[in-house]
């Protein structure tokens, strides 16, 4: 088998009975929200919004939201341990608890999925504060992660009721140049990923729009199988993995054990420069996964002429591969947190509407270099 592209997204003669006008904001469910925004504000550039927590009202937990041009990142962490949060912290560590999706109708979401065969997480609620409301609907996914589906086409507030608005004008970090969510990956354990996709086909009406197979994916040591799940318009894209048999652990068997369980693997995150990108986040402490310099020897061969210089790719490591709409530079961070779970990628799209196929064989095998180091190979 060989990695297949299927049949082009929706046509025009079916309604999208789902449709999602992007990636809201992600939540993060970490042990210390303080520090999480910290270190986002910190290390890649994001700026302070809107905080709730005790002083505003919510009793149970504090949640931070940051911002940088249309991506959103909400921190939040428990206050005391007999709490859904703090058991969902101490069974994953720090990872990613919902993926929400903005969309004009939230209550209608919820329906429509519910009614093909979701789990609800949260019923439809109307959140209200004197700047409008914001309502919020939820359904579960793969693990303990969630999508919350959000409608705030009648709220000028600065994030959403049970906030205010956040900032510090003595820490304002320069932005790094990231635009906003590419797609997020998750990972799902053995012979569950068909299964997944067939969720996103059938109560999100996504489509399959590209499969990789462990052949695709795949080195002297380990494998994984892929597929790309897109919403009808192509706003959200989420792919799927699942292990695969090699000689040694898979990455994702290795991310399942210690996430115990499925769970987002990474979030890709859009810029327009990924030199400049790589080069503020490299600066500020961001560490990247390392591919040999003889990734470089060969590079112009395989993809072609590229409007960038090779050296500054080479110095900070960023990796290239063409499809047949264009090219795309990417690079993946080491994982964020202790545990080998959730890392970020950083893409920049030059036409490319794929996944950096041609960059998978040199990136696993730096991953199983990192695994190996952590005895999990
Ligand atoms: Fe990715």
């Amino acid at each position: 088998m060989k990695t297949t592209l299927a049949s082009p997204l929706n046509s025009s003669q079916t309604v999208d009975f789902l449709p999602l006008e992007g990636t809201d904001y992600v939540e993060f469910y970490v042990g210390n929200a303080k520090q999480a925004a910290h270190y986002y504000m910190s290390a890649f550039g994001f700026q302070a919004l809107a905080y709730a927590g005790p002083e505003t009202g919510v009793r149970d937990r504090a949640s931070y939201a940051v911002r940088q041009h249309k991506l959103t990142f909400v921190l939040t962490t428990p206050l005391r341990g007999d709490n859904p949060i703090a058991d969902h912290i101490y069974k994953h560590g720090d990872g990613v608890k919902a993926l929400s999706l903005r969309v004009q109708d939230a209550t209608r979401a919820w329906e429509e999925t519910t009614k093909r065969g979701a789990q609800s997480f949260m019923e439809p609620k109307r959140l209200e504060d004197k700047d409008g409301e914001v309502v919020l609907s939820g359904i579960h996914t793969y693990g303990d992660t969630v999508h919350l589906f959000v409608e705030r086409k009648n709220y000028n507030g600065v994030f959403m009721p049970g906030y205010r608005a956040w900032s510090n004008p003595h820490f304002q970090p320069t932005d790094c140049g990231l635009l906003y969510v590419d797609h997020c990956v998750g990972n799902v354990g053995w012979n569950q990923m068909n299964k997944w996709v067939t969720f996103y086909e059938e109560v999100l009406g996504f489509k399959n729009i590209l499969s990789f197979d462990d052949e695709d994916i795949s080195t002297e040591y380990s494998a994984l199988m892929s597929k790309v799940m897109s919403s009808g318009n192509g706003f959200v894209k989420f792919p799927i993995n699942e292990p695969a048999e090699g000689k040694k652990k898979s990455q994702v068997e290795e991310y399942l054990d210690f996430y115990n369980g499925e769970g987002c693997q990474h979030v890709a995150m859009a810029t327009s420069d990924i030199v400049r990108t790589v080069t503020e986040l490299k600066k500020r402490g961001v560490e990247f996964l390392q591919v040999p310099t003889t990734y470089y020897d060969t590079l112009l061969d395989r993809v072609g002429s590229i409007d960038e210089d090779l050296s500054p790719l080479k110095e900070l490591g960023i990796l290239v591969d063409r499809d047949n709409e264009g090219y795309l530079l990417q690079l993946f961070t080491k994982p964020v947190e202790d545990r080998p779970t959730l890392f970020f990628e950083i893409i920049q799209r030059k036409g490319a509407t794929s996944f950096g196929k041609g960059n998978f064989k040199a990136l696993f095998e730096a991953i199983e270099r990192e695994q190996e180091a952590r005895g999990n190979l």
